[in-house]
């Protein structure tokens, strides 16, 4: 049986995003590899815009955890909301034991699922253009970088405001799936 078999997806309330802002740190260990540092203390406003952000889009069904089957631990998220009427992948994490065994890929096809089941017309991200679990990876599942000329007023503002406090800020890119 693959590790993907095992996975069970649960709902998460407003009450559980501090569970997935925990998983999110440890599953940041992959940037730091790459020499990419997120430096963001409690009251900064990246991580003040990201907790605020996670517990509206959890208030309406969009938290998600990967749970194992046999003890029920959550292992990965997925955050999902909305911008510019479309679909929006928040964020979507695995704790770094349960990496490359097919969690991503069942979270990120719940990702797509959610969209479906809520009538929209496609599905965005935001993301690095250059890490290979980034922008190669969504690939994967269909998505494709849009020009900052073809964003909406709520995706571009996404980036932007990642570009004033993300590391690398011109390797933010915005992609889409067409649904
Ligand atoms: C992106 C992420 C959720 C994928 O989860 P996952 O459970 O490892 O995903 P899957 O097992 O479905 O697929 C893993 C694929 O990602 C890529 N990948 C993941 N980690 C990698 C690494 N350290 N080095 C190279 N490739 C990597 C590979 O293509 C890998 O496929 P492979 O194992 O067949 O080579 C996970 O890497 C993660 O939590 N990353 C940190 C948080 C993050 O970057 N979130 C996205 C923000 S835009």
């Amino acid at each position: 049986m693959t590790h993907s078999e095992q996975i069970v997806l649960v709902a998460g309330t407003v009450d559980d995003v501090e569970a997935a802002v925990a998983i999110d740190d440890a599953a940041s260990a992959l940037y730091t590899d790459a020499g990419i540092v997120f430096d963001f203390p409690v009251g900064h406003p990246m991580a003040a815009h990201e907790r605020v952000a996670w517990r509206v889009c959890a208030a309406h069904d969009g938290l998600l955890f990967a749970t194992t089957k046999a003890e029920g631990a959550r292992i990965g998220f997925i955050v999902m909301g909305t911008k510019d009427g479309d679909a929006y992948l928040e964020q979507i994490s695995v704790l770094p034991a349960h990496m490359r065994r097919g969690v991503g890929t069942v979270l990120m096809t719940e990702a797509v699922a959610w969209s479906v089941r809520r009538n929209h017309r496609a599905v965005w991200l935001t993301t690095y253009d250059h890490l290979v679990w980034n922008r190669p990876y969504y690939e994967r599942f269909g998505f494709a970088v849009v020009p900052a000329a073809d964003c909406g007023p709520e995706i571009a503002a996404v980036i932007a405001f990642q570009r004033t406090y993300l590391p690398e800020p011109d390797r933010r890119v915005a992609m889409r799936k067409t649904l």
